[in-house]
């Protein structure tokens, strides 16, 4: 399962990169209105950080297609290889899916809260799919359940669109995607560093190096004892 984070905020996101295996960033507008700055500097900025080989996630604003697609081309010219146009999965949405996937443009199926709405995104030639877990799950559905479902749906029908599982509200729920084999999952920092946070490891490692140090004196380790 790819892991990506979803922010735009540069600190954090240097903050998830120095210390763990991320395969990207994600963002949508709110995301991006919460940065209080113009858009494409955000998101040159994030570029320029992650690099050419990472994934980057933009969403249209646009509600109508032919928009849609203006606004995809001028995103993947700005941010080059491995940008992934977000796409909201309603009506006008699959229309202009459907026209992407001509122009060879990579997009994922956004603001999914249904299987059928990815069945058909998946139909369209999504790159990937996003089911909103937290959001399904407040709606008095199960987010996870479904996020499953549209993976089973996939690979079923021999679809190629992965499942980017997103709006998660606790570690828990990114791991159970992680063990069903989703394609990928896109949290928000706190939740990543939530995937290691537990007090048993904390102090497992502060004994091995209390121990450590009681037998080779404070400051010791193995390049100095
Ligand atoms: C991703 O595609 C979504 O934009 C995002 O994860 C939504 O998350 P939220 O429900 O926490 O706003």
């Amino acid at each position: 399962m790819k892991l990506l984070i979803d922010d735009a905020h540069i600190e954090l996101i240097k903050h998830i990169y120095e210390f763990y295996p991320v395969d990207g960033v994600t963002t949508n507008p709110t995301i991006l209105a919460n940065s209080g700055r113009k858009p494409y500097d955000v998101l040159h900025e994030i570029r320029a950080f992650i690099g050419t080989e990472a994934q980057l996630h933009v969403q249209a604003v646009a509600g109508e297609a032919a928009l849609m697609v203006k606004e995809a081309q001028r995103i993947v010219k700005e941010l080059g290889a491995n940008t992934y146009v977000k796409i909201p999965a309603v009506p006008e949405g699959f229309k202009a899916m459907k026209e992407l996937a001509e122009l060879g443009i990579p997009f994922t199926a956004t603001a999914v809260y249904t299987p059928m709405q990815a069945y058909l995104a998946g139909k369209c030639g999504a790159a990937y799919a996003a089911p909103y877990v937290n959001r399904i799950d407040n709606m008095g559905y199960d987010g996870i359940h479904t996020a499953k479902k549209i993976h089973d749906i996939f690979r079923k029908n021999e679809i190629k669109t992965e499942v980017l599982a997103a709006s998660f509200k606790n570690s828990q729920q990114v791991l159970e995607l992680c063990e069903y084999g989703v394609g990928a999952s896109t949290a928000a920092p706190d939740i990543i560093d939530g995937l290691v946070k537990n007090q048993a490891i904390t102090s497992a490692v502060a004994a091995f190096v209390e121990d450590f140090q009681r037998l080779t004196g404070e400051g010791k380790d193995m390049t100095n004892c």
